[in-house]
């Protein structure tokens, strides 16, 4: 139960900026990572594997000796053709952290060890962390209901809780964390990091169109709708871009209707280009800011939090 040495190194803040497909970059990365957090990215985030390791190049070449690590995400699924081309790339690279999402294979997971890397793998519940667990996994990235992208349905106190019965290794929580108190909350439910989306779309560095970065001002959680429409598995979406997509946000929630996304959009990326994910956590998003300001309120609020809880902790008496 704690977080691999090579990612505690200069990590001043106890939190990943989780991977975004289209939205993240090496700004945000570079940004992060600076800022005293762990910054990400997904491999399929560059059109090709040599794009890939353009931005490790350029992601490494920006890195000084007081930064914390960076990570990258790589989907585990046999529809992804690049796999194995990118694998070599992180290895070559000696990237410090691999998210794996989907698959948990073994053999991907000591090939990331054979170089000295860790992995993280996403999961929405017990059954798929135990799967993981067996593929060795150094640690286990808990998304639970109300997360930005590919969301779970399941309540993080009773992630943590069942995971936790069988798992030893560094817990990640995911879902709907914008404050820095809500990143106190998570290491008080028994995550060793937090693993936030959503709020690092609303900042100066993320590669999201403008208009995404302002719906994420103007949205709360009742404007988040959950529909595995759109990519074939659960995902949470702005429901003012579904509107504005022409799709109807009752039918999508519905799940024995499909929308039929062929005629109105070819491909998936297509869809999440203009069809924008968010986690329930919008609600706390008031602004569009600096990585650096962000993660230094982070840092303020997770003070502020912790004295408060400290007050309760002594006035009664525990
Ligand atoms: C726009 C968007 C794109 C995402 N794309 C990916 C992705 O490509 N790979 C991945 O592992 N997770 C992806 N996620 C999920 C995040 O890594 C993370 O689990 C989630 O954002 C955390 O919940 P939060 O957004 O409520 O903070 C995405 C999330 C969002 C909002």
């Amino acid at each position: 139960m704690a977080v691999p040495a090579s990612l505690t190194k200069n990590l001043r803040f106890p939190a990943v900026a989780a991977p975004m497909f289209l939205v993240s970059g090496p700004e945000l990365v570079i940004a992060t990572c600076k800022s005293g957090m762990i910054g990400t990215f997904p491999a399929l985030n560059q059109r090709t594997s040599e794009g890939y390791a353009e931005w490790l190049n350029t992601i490494k070449a920006a890195l000084g000796p007081d930064d914390a690590q960076y990570g990258v995400n790589l989907i585990v699924h046999n529809t992804n053709t690049r796999l194995m081309a990118d694998l070599a790339i992180t290895a070559q690279h000696k990237v410090p952290l691999v998210i794996t999402s989907l698959g948990a294979v073994k053999d991907i997971v000591d090939g990331v060890h054979a170089y000295g890397g860790v992995v993280f793998h996403d999961v929405i519940n017990a059954r798929h962390a135990k799967k993981a667990a067996d593929a060795g996994v150094d640690g286990l990235i808990l998304v639970s209901a109300g997360a930005g992208g590919h969301a779970g349905s399941q309540h993080p106190f009773a992630l943590i809780n069942e995971i936790r019965q069988f798992f030893n290794g560094t817990i990640l929580l995911s879902g709907a964390m914008s404050t820095g108190g809500d990143v106190a909350a998570a290491l008080m439910a028994g995550a060793d990091l937090a693993y936030m989306g959503t709020r690092f779309i609303a900042t100066e560095e993320a590669r999201a169109v403008e208009a995404y970065k302002e719906m994420l001002i103007e949205t709360s959680a009742k404007d988040i709708t959950y529909t595995d429409a759109i990519s074939g598995i659960n995902a949470n979406f702005l429901t003012p871009s579904l509107i504005a997509n022409g799709l109807d946000p009752a039918a999508a929630k519905d799940p024995h209707h499909k929308i039929d996304m062929a005629h109105e959009l070819s491909s998936e990326a297509k869809a999440w280009k203009t069809i924008w994910s968010a986690g329930q956590g919008v609600g706390s998003i008031h602004e569009v800011m600096p990585v650096a300001d962000l993660v230094s309120r982070l840092k303020t609020e997770f003070h502020t939090a912790n004295e408060a809880f400290a007050a309760k902790v002594k006035l009664y008496g525990l």
